[in-house]
């Protein structure tokens, strides 16, 4: 029936991106996602290209301590009339996503990190969210009707310049350290793509539950657009829409599975995009079953997560995606406007709309009920 849908849809409407998003958002039926790009897969895709990386840009020592694969062996792709976008196929190593989902799931949200909790909690109850969520959620049945731990709703983080929800912008008085695991993945993977001197000053993380999405949005509030945008999924598999320049123009649809890593660089640097859902599923995807090869790292970062916590951490990824995006803020140089001149508040920017039916929290514009929604954006 709706092979054809999506694109009809995309032929008509004024504004085919908001349609997309609309159709692969609904969920009973849920929508039908043969039109779906998917990178996992032998593609038949003609929008799809091979990518060719630089092997030689990082050697396999540095890319294996923040648990990937060499570059010779990951499988990156464009798409055609998106230059500057690229999409690694999960170049984990076997084993080492978890490392990260750990880090995402128990490190990262503690202080002097920033959560969409602390928006209308006050500190004390929020400090400690892993410690006093994993007993809970050892302990859950499948059972839905328990009240929700905070681990559970945790929407965002944010890391290095704390991204202002409200005024859309960083600042060089909100600043704290960006985490040193993360910015030497970023700088890995960025060197790998072509951009050498990437540095990691901002990180959102954002956590999706099964009914969850992400609003259309460009990302055009670091000052420096100059270094990519780096992207990572993990848990469940959720629908990206990669749009155009304009809010109106048509997107393309792909799955972003666990261990994917889109790079949004040059012209697709400031593309809107969304993720409309995520895709039902009541089981973890097979790379996260994998066990760590060997932990032989004579120095710096173990990428061994005890049993205890990837307990918590596969029951939490039954039913979430986590993700991961990594931002240069500042160019060479660069430092922030001494006195910060607000943006024209009719200028859209980054929306951020993160969308969940169940969950209507604060005054937080990113946050939205499904009623308020509709007939928006
Ligand atoms: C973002 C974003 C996409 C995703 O945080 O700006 O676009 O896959 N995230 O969660
Ligand atoms: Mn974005």
């Amino acid at each position: 029936m709706t092979t054809k849908m999506a694109a009809s849809i995309v032929e008509h409407g004024e504004d085919a991106f908001r349609k997309l998003f609309k159709f692969y958002k609904r969920r009973n039926p849920p929508p039908d996602f043969s039109e779906v790009i998917d990178f996992s897969k032998n593609l038949k895709s003609e929008a799809v290209f091979v990518s060719q990386l630089n092997p030689g840009s990082v050697s396999e020592e540095e890319v294996y301590r923040v648990g990937l694969k060499p570059v010779k062996d990951w499988r990156a792709y464009g798409l055609k009339g998106y230059p500057g976008f690229l999409f690694i196929s999960n170049p984990f190593l076997p084993g080492s996503q978890q490392y990260w989902v750990k880090q995402c799931l128990k490190v990262y949200p503690q202080k002097p990190n920033v959560c969409n909790l602390d928006m209308h909690m006050p500190s004390a109850e929020t400090e400690n969210i892993w410690e006093k969520s994993a007993d809970i959620i050892r302990k859950k049945g499948s059972g839905k009707r328990e009240p929700k731990t905070l681990l559970e709703k945790l929407r965002w983080v944010t890391l290095g310049y704390h991204y202002n929800w409200d005024s859309k912008t960083y600042s060089a008085d909100h600043y704290t350290p960006f985490p040193m695991d993360l910015h030497s993945l970023s700088d890995k993977v960025a060197a790998a793509c072509g951009f050498p001197g990437f540095n990691a000053e901002a990180g959102i993380l954002n956590f999706y539950r099964s009914d969850s999405s992400l609003g259309i949005h460009v990302d055009e509030s670091e000052l420096d657009h100059s270094q990519p945008l780096l992207s990572f999924s993990f848990g469940q598999t959720a629908v990206f829409l990669l749009g155009g320049t304009k809010r109106e123009e048509p997107a393309t649809p792909m799955f972003m599975r666990s261990g994917d890593i889109m790079v949004m660089s040059g012209f697709s640097r400031l593309l809107y995009h969304a993720v409309p859902c995520i895709v039902p599923s009541t089981t973890l995807p097979s790379c996260l079953e994998q066990q760590l090869q060997k932990e032989s790292q004579p120095d710096g970062l173990s990428l061994e997560v005890s049993q205890q916590d990837w307990e918590i951490c596969s029951k939490y990824l039954l039913t979430s995606r986590v993700n991961m995006t990594v931002r240069q803020v500042l160019g060479p140089g660069q430092s922030f406007p001494s006195a910060q001149t607000p943006k024209d508040p009719l200028c859209e920017s980054k929306g951020g709309y993160h969308e969940s039916s169940e969950e209507e929290t604060q005054k937080n514009k990113r946050w939205k009920s499904e009623s308020e929604y509709e007939g928006d954006s």
